[in-house]
């Protein structure tokens, strides 16, 4: 075979690999509809590139639905195509997130006595209130840095979750958005 064939050969091999995701057909097929930019649902559907997520948090999403906004649970989907959508999210969020450590005990301050009444001292969702909907759990659904602070300065909509734009400095929001990084469980 000439290096014509073996160049072409690869190509076809990669370009069906890529295709190939069951879990990415899924996603297509169900997910971004809602899941996309400026979607003005309320509460809005996440754009999952803004977290680290894990595929056993969507999986449990997907099985529950979530009380209170228009994330229903799919039924209609196999178990096989709910693994698969689920490992596609979590491999597509997956990154490298430094911590910047100097922050850390100011965000805990925040943190504990400020959010931890809604978010659980863990960050696990296990707050005292009761909320509809439920604040994640961050162990398996982790904003990223500029994720935390644009909520904190928007708030979301629908959701117990109001806005901290006057109540806390630029470098407390940082803070406390470094903070929630050391949730995250790999
Ligand atoms: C009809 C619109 C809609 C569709 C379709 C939809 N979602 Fe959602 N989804 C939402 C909304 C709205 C939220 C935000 C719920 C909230 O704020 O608590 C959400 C939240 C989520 C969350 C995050 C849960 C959290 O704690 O905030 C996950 C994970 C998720 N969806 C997965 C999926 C997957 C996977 C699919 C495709 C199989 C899907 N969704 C399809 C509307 C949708
Ligand atoms: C009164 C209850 C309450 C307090 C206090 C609160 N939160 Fe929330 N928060 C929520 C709820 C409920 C949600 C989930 C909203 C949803 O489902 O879309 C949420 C969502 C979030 C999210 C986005 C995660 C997602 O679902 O996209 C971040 C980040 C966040 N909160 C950070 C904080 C921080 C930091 C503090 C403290 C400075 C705080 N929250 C205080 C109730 C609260």
């Amino acid at each position: 075979m000439n290096s014509y064939h073996q160049k072409a050969k690869i190509l076809l091999i990669l370009a069906l690999w890529g295709c190939q995701d069951p879990g990415e057909v899924v996603f297509r097929e169900k997910c971004i509809s809602c899941h996309r930019e400026n979607n003005d649902l309320v509460p809005p559907a996440p754009i999952f590139t803004d977290y680290r997520i894990k595929a056993d948090y969507v999986e449990k999403v997907l099985r529950e639905g979530i009380e209170g906004t228009a994330m229903k649970s799919f039924n209609e989907l196999s178990e096989r195509e709910i693994k698969a959508v689920s490992r596609y999210i979590e491999k597509l969020t997956k990154r490298e997130v430094k911590v910047d450590s100097s922050l850390i005990s100011r965000g805990r301050y925040l943190f504990e006595n400020i959010c931890s009444s809604c978010h659980g001292i863990k960050g696990d969702g296990e707050g005292v209130g009761r909320n509809i909907p439920p604040p994640p759990d961050f162990s398996k659904f982790n904003p990223l840095p500029q994720t935390t602070i644009r909520v904190l300065n928007e708030g979301i909509k629908g959701t117990t979750m109001y806005s901290f734009r006057e109540i806390l400095t630029e470098d407390d929001k940082r803070a406390v958005a470094e903070y929630i990084l050391l949730f995250f469980r790999e």
